[in-house]
């Protein structure tokens, strides 16, 4: 698969579980709003152009702090839905990216190595790709009569994005969903594509609880500058 490689950012969520005011992916992070270093994480492992997905009324604030961005971006308004919100940013894609990369405004600080990862696993032929990490919790399965049976952790992974899509297929694959998916590797599995699975990162993580930015500044303290 050649070609330039564009990305569609999610960010229309309202962050209901960070708490605080305004939408979550304009908190700052360092002093940068979370948008701002998720696409120049992206434009670091080579993605050409990105579409951010936002909330109705607020494309004019996404493209304003967004200007400083490392490549181009539009905004584009979202649905009540991730999965409606990805659905709006694909059918606004430019016509030349044929791949395509999925990412979570809310995973601000995913290292260069895991968006190239994901990149190169689709221009090797995968049709959908996500970048997964090992679970290190015990995990216990509940029953409905509220007993539970621990679960072998060896064999489950933790989800994480930009995930990366051959833009037919997963084109195909929002066409083809009835039922709410929680991501778009499981879209393109509903349809019978094959998913293909590297590894990403815990510095990847998913801006979710007012933690989660506590870990995300010590992370970056960490670091030398973005990406
Ligand atoms: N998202 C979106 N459109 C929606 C819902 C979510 O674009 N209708 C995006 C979010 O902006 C976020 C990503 O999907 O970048 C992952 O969602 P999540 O972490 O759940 O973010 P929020 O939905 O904003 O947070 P919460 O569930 O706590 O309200
Ligand atoms: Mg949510």
């Amino acid at each position: 698969m050649s070609g330039p490689v564009v990305a569609i950012v999610v960010a229309a969520g309202s962050g209901v579980r960070l708490g605080g005011t305004g939408p979550k992916a304009l908190r700052h992070l360092a002093g940068r709003p979370l948008v701002c270093w998720a696409v120049d994480a992206l434009a670091a492992g080579g993605v050409r152009s990105a579409v951010v997905v936002v909330a109705a009324g607020l494309e004019a604030d996404f493209e304003a702090v967004l200007g400083s961005a490392l490549i181009p971006v539009t905004a584009v308004v979202g649905g009540a839905t991730r999965q409606e919100s990805v659905a709006r940013g694909l059918a606004t894609l430019p016509d030349d990216g044929q791949v395509v990369l999925v990412h979570d405004a809310a995973r601000p600080l995913v290292p260069v190595e895991v968006v190239r990862r994901v990149v190169d696993a689709v221009r090797s032929g995968a049709l959908a790709v996500t970048p997964v990490v090992p679970v290190t919790d015990t995990i216990r399965q509940l029953s409905p009569d509220q007993t539970s049976a621990v679960v072998d952790r060896s064999r489950l992974r933790a989800v994480q994005t930009p995930q990366g899509f051959d833009r037919d297929t997963l084109v195909q694959a929002h066409a083809g969903l009835h039922d709410e998916v929680t991501d778009d590797v499981a879209a393109c599995e509903a349809i019978g594509v094959p998913v293909t699975l590297v590894a990403g990162s815990r510095e990847a993580l998913k801006i979710t609880e007012p933690f989660d930015l506590i870990v995300a500044q010590a992370l970056l303290s960490t670091r030398g500058g973005p990406g």
